[in-house]
């Protein structure tokens, strides 16, 4: 029996990792569960899975008394079942920074990742190597190519990842006036709202591209990406001989969860098989530059690097944050998180407290850019 701890259980990750506990019950305990707002369904999780420990981040106000549940608050909470001595796998899928420096903590005590939250590794990727614990994937097609590099490391030359394109590849309409309903639409995954803008812009696979980079321990002039609306292949492995391996599957997140939770065991999840001879015409078109700012603006901090990769990430989630709001249109995004980019002048981050300093700033900064721009009064 594993004891797994949740963080972000209320999230699309997290039900989906529950999901698949529920179906392995027999192999996995709920020893903690995280969540931020969403009172009503973590009660509901609490009381189906029974967990020791859970934790409500942002609300001081109590939740119902249930017997055995010990209620943690706040970073101290996450920190503390993160490094707990019973913990074997901590599943991350806290969208932004906030789970970064239990990650660091967890990675620390030797802990097992399943690591769903790719910002983490955008902006603290030189951070994750050398630890005593070690992350595994979540994010589909990195999970794709662990699989593949995990069991056949050597000879490889190059890894490419496969993008759906999100709801507005091949779109001639004017990107300034597509609403947040049209954004969030998107054609095949149901995710957080934050990845599913990001998925519209392509900045989520720039955030892949980076993400490779620092798992896959892959020159940057390998690794490449390529738009496939089917997302029904998830990542390929190029070797030097001239074989090229991928990864398969039906898009659903449960699939590299599971292999996650199960790892190195491949174990039924009661997910379908993918039928092969009802797949269709799978097609594969290369990302040109210019058809995604948000993608080219990711590729150009992964050739600056250094804390370059923190500014990307927090001026995106600060204009996301202001798209979803309705205050600025979904081109203003790349609009402002080119503004931080050329305004940043490098500085050197060596432990998480200095990325989220540089974070803050950065979305003070981007705030900044946006009242003006609006010609809002700063204060
Ligand atoms: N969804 C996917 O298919 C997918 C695929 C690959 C990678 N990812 C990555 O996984 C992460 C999670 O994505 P998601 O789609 O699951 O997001 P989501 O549906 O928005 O869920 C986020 C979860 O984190 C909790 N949370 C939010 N802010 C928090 C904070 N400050 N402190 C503690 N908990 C907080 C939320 O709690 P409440 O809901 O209770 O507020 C919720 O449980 C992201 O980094 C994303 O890029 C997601």
């Amino acid at each position: 029996m594993k004891n797994v701890v949740i963080f972000g259980s209320t999230g699309s990750i997290g039900r989906a990792t529950l999901d698949v506990i529920e179906f392995h019950s027999e192999r996995f305990r709920v020893l903690g569960l995280a969540a931020h707002t969403q009172k009503d369904l973590l009660i509901k999780q609490i009381q189906k899975f029974g967990p020791r420990y859970v934790i409500f981040t942002s609300h001081n106000e109590k939740l119902p008394e249930i017997k055995g549940t010990v209620y943690l608050y706040k970073q101290e909470g996450l920190e503390f079942l993160a490094t707990h001595p019973e913990t074997d796998i901590v599943v991350m899928g806290i969208p932004g920074l906030a789970g970064l420096v239990s990650t660091l903590k967890a990675l620390d005590t030797g802990k097992t990742i399943a690591l769903a939250t790719k910002e983490i590794v955008v902006c603290a990727g030189h951070l994750l190597g050398g630890k005593k614990g070690r992350i595994l994937p979540v994010d589909s097609e990195h999970n794709a190519i662990f699989q593949i590099i995990d069991r056949e490391k050597s000879s490889v030359s190059g890894i490419v990842l496969t993008a759906s394109g999100g709801p507005f590849l091949n779109y001639n309409g004017d990107l300034s006036r597509v609403t947040v309903k049209q954004v969030l639409n998107h054609p095949v995954w149901k995710m957080g709202r934050r990845i599913t803008v990001d998925s519209a812009t392509l900045m989520n696979k720039g955030f892949e591209l980076i993400e490779a980079f620092y798992l896959f321990g892959i020159s940057k002039e390998n690794i490449s990406v390529v738009l496939h609306p089917q997302a029904i292949v998830h990542g390929f492995v190029k070797f030097s001989d001239g074989f090229v391996k991928a990864v398969l599957s039906i898009p659903d997140m449960r699939y590299s969860i599971n292999y996650c939770l199960n790892y190195p065991e491949r174990i039924y999840a009661g997910l379908p098989e993918l039928d092969i001879q009802q797949m269709g015409t799978l097609t594969f078109q290369r990302v040109e530059p210019g058809m995604f700012q948000c993608f080219d603006l990711a590729m150009e901090a992964l050739k600056l690097g250094g804390s370059y990769l923190t500014v990307l990430n927090a001026a995106d989630e600060e204009a996301v944050r202001l798209f979803l709001e309705g205050q600025i249109n979904f081109k203003d995004i790349p609009a402002l998180i080119e503004l931080a980019m050329e305004k940043h002048k490098p500085v050197s981050l060596e432990n998480s407290d200095d990325i989220l300093t540089l974070d803050k700033q950065v979305k003070k900064q981007v705030m900044a850019f946006f009242k003006r721009r609006y010609n809002l009064k700063i204060n």
